[in-house]
Formats: C-alpha cells, sequence, structure tokens
C-alpha cells in the first residue's frame, strides 16, 4: 500500500495545458495545514500556461517532450527518471494529455492520480463533456482516480456532481466542471496526504 513518506507530502504535478487545476494546488499548499507542498511540475510540452504558474510560485519545472526522444519508450523513461527525481508521496496528472506506461505507473505504484471532466465509468477519453453534452444527460461531473493501464478506468477515490444546463455549449459545461474538479482535487489531495489512502481491487479509502 502506497505510504506518505515526507511532511508535509510531496506532489509532483504533470501538465498540458492551462494548469487551473495546479494552481488550486498551489494556493491550498499555502496553508501549512494543507499537509502538502508541490516540489516540481513537469510537462510534455514548452510554453503552456501551467509551467508559467510553477515558475511565478519558485517552483522547479521540467518538460519532457515526446518528439525529442527516439521512442515513447524512451520518453516515458525520461519522465520517470524525472518524476522519481524529485521523490513524490503522489504525483498528480492535472490536465496532462498523454498516457503513462504501465512501467511508469509500477515505479509509483498507486500513487499516480489523474483528474477526468466527467463522472467515470461515463464518457472516458479526451471529450468527456462534449460527450456528456451530446448524450443528453442531465447530471455529468468530474472524477480523480488512481491511474491504471487504461484510458480513465482507475479505481475512484472522489467525484463530484454537476448539472447539465439547457442553455449549455461544451465550453460552458467544462467551465462549470473545471470549478468542481478543482474543490475535489484539493479536497481529496489533501486527505490522501494526511490520512494516507488504501486501494482494495476497485475500492480506494482515504484514511
Ligand atoms: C481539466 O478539466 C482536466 O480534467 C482535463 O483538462 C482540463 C485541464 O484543465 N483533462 P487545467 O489545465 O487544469 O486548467
Amino acid at each position: 500500500m502506497p505510504t506518505v513518506d515526507h511532511t508535509p507530502a510531496r506532489l509532483v504535478v504533470l501538465v498540458s495545458g492551462s494548469g487551473t487545476n495546479l494552481q488550486a494546488l498551489l494556493d491550498a499548499c499555502e496553508d501549512p495545514a494543507f499537509g502538502a507542498k508541490v516540489v516540481a511540475v513537469g510537462a510534455d510540452r514548452f510554453d503552456v500556461e501551467g509551467l508559467a504558474r510553477a515558475e511565478r510560485a519558485g517552483i522547479p519545472t521540467f518538460v519532457k517532450q515526446l518528439s525529442q526522444h527516439d521512442s515513447r519508450d524512451a520518453w516515458d523513461l525520461a519522465l520517470r527518471r524525472a518524476v522519481a527525481g524529485f521523490e513524490p508521496d503522489l504525483v498528480v496528472l492535472a490536465g496532462f494529455m498523454k498516457l503513462v506506461s504501465a512501467d511508469f505507473l509500477e515505479a509509483f505504484e498507486h500513487r499516480v492520480v489523474n483528474t477526468h471532466p466527467a463522472l467515470s465509468p461515463s464518457f472516458p477519453g479526451v471529450r468527456g463533456p462534449a460527450d456528456a453534452l451530446e448524450y443528453g444527460v442531465k447530471v455529468t461531473g468530474c472524477t480523480l482516480f488512481v491511474v491504471d493501464a487504461g484510458v480513465d478506468t482507475g479505481q475512484i477515490i472522489a467525484q463530484s456532481v454537476v448539472e447539465v444546463l439547457d442553455d449549455d455549449t461544451v465550453e460552458s459545461l467544462h467551465e462549470r466542471i473545471k470549478v468542481a474538479e478543482r474543490a475535489m482535487l484539493v479536497d481529496a489531495v489533501g486527505r490522501m496526504c494526511r490520512e494516507g489512502w488504501s486501494v482494495e481491487g476497485r475500492r480506494v479509502r482515504i484514511g
């Protein structure tokens, strides 16, 4: 079972984009009572706002771009080594748009978590808000899960429900989901870091 070996717990956050989920974690970590600190932020591309947010907060960053490596395995190994160098208790994929390998997940077993802007197991993949809107569901939301080999299929840590409004567009719905997603992420990551967590079969228990 994963253990939290540091106080405060060490978070490595991986991003690909605007990094509002990262920002929510950075803000929460300012309170010592939160029990965690972001020790590094990694990305799979340069020039993203997520990296700029980390730099403004004085947090070390690294970029591992797939195109700069000979193979996907080489990229994944470089990413794994960079993450491992920061000795994370928890690796948070916060809008990170690449799949990591089984070797990566084994290196940080049950310590890699991801947020998805839909209520798993519905609407996996990159079109979560669009697929929910198209299907016509009346509620959707977000899911924090332990990453496994599938796409958005890992054990569920936390979920939050968001109502779909009649006039929603994909953008308006995703923006409202992101508000719920940030709150869910901060709450669950904080509790995991302060209380620990265990994974048994499909069930995740915090504390
Ligand atoms: C989030 O909704 C995340 O779940 C999805 O992309 C969005 C990333 O937002 N995969 P941000 O980069 O944290 O602002």
